[in-house]
């Protein structure tokens, strides 16, 4: 008999569905297994009002299956024009759950964030009033500043700086790709924590660029040294509560990424669930993967774990998942861990 486990249905802390055709092409694949998701403002324009993040929460909800309980959870982008009682009230009225911080320049579409780290102090003091966390893209863009060290060098100095100028302030620093990172959360109270995305648990930079450059491993931030990887797959595999899933899949159409310049982003959504349990169980730790899929994350946000479940199950021979998704532009690559893979989704058990 195959081995099987059934978990409380995971939650995406960090997800991008982008709109229109891209947005109907991606939902699926993570309401297929996922219960909540937390969904990222960075579209163009990026999702800066209360008005816009219930429009596009409604317009995600518009394109979810008859009786589906998948609840999207809506971010504001945070700009250093963001009015604090704008926040406070998209808040208080159950709009948006977290403000995301994407410094300018960072990543996709990260052209309106912040500059003047200054100029966001009056809403990082009305969010840790309020207890709206803070979502933070945790990397410098200073050219100066080699990008394999941009997470590390944002830590010291900005992220250090803001928890002590707020140490309410509920921060969770995403995708984090470092044991600097690692080591960071671990020794700060409570109120920060990190998600951790299912790729860098598969790839290092060797794997982005040994034998010929991969451009669909190139994500931001970038992964790094295999000793980083390993941090990560400790952090995410030992239960410790700070730590938990946001899969960061971003969807961009093939002809995007491979091109002269292609944009930064890997769309994990589709296999997510079983290459986790892959690396889980490769870790020995699968009593551990229900804390990192679906229990760390719904606590850091204060909301009740799923009552639905999802079970996964070993099989004897490798898995094959789809190599891409099709949407009305073009085909989207699905995240390729580059290895065989046991455990897959027991779709006929799901309730
Ligand atoms: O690789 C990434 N892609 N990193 C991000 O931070 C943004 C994302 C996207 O929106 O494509
Ligand atoms: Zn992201």
């Amino acid at each position: 008999m195959a081995q099987t486990l059934t978990i409380s249905r995971p939650d995406d802390w960090h997800l991008h569905l982008r709109d229109g055709d891209m947005l109907r092409a991606v939902l699926p694949e993570t309401y297929r297994d996922f219960a909540r998701a937390l969904i990222m403002p960075n579209l163009v324009p990026p999702i800066t009002t209360a008005q816009e993040a219930r429009d596009y929460k409604d317009r995600i909800n518009a394109l979810l299956p008859e009786g589906s309980s998948f609840e999207p959870r809506m971010t504001l982008y945070l700009t250093e024009n963001t009015v604090p009682s704008d926040v406070r009230h998209a808040h208080e009225n159950d709009v948006i759950q977290a403000v995301k911080l994407y410094p300018a320049g960072a990543t996709t579409n990260s052209a309106s964030g912040v500059t003047n780290f200054e100029r966001i102090t009056e809403t990082l003091e009305t969010m840790a009033d309020i207890g709206c966390p803070l979502c933070v893209h945790g990397e410098v863009t200073d050219p100066d500043i080699d990008i394999f060290d941009r997470e590390a060098v944002f830590i010291e100095r900005v992220l250090q700086p803001i928890k002590s100028q707020h140490p309410k302030l509920n921060i969770v620093m995403e995708h984090i790709t470092t044991q600097d990172a690692v080591d960071f959360v671990a020794q700060c109270d409570d109120s920060v924590g990190a998600t951790i995305t299912m790729h860098h648990l598969f790839i290092n930079r060797n794997h982005i660029l040994a034998g010929g450059i991969r451009p669909h491993y190139y994500c931001l931030p970038v992964a790094k040294r295999e000793e980083h990887r390993q941090a990560l797959r400790k952090a995410a595999t030992s239960g410790n509560r700070k730590f938990f899933l946001g899969t960061d899949s971003a969807p961009h159409l093939d002809s995007l990424k491979e091109q002269a310049c292609g944009c930064a982003g890997c769309f994990t959504a589709t296999n997510t669930m079983p290459l986790v349990a892959q690396v889980f169980d490769e870790e020995g730790a699968l009593d551990r993967l229900e804390a990192f899929t679906s229990l760390n994350g719904a606590a850091f946000y204060k909301v009740p774990k799923n009552r639905e479940t999802l079970t996964l199950e070993r099989s004897e021979h490798p898995v094959a998942f789809p190599k891409s998704i099709e949407s009305a532009t073009g085909p989207v690559t699905v995240f390729d861990p580059g290895q065989d893979i046991y455990w897959r989704v027991a779709r006929e058990k799901q309730q």
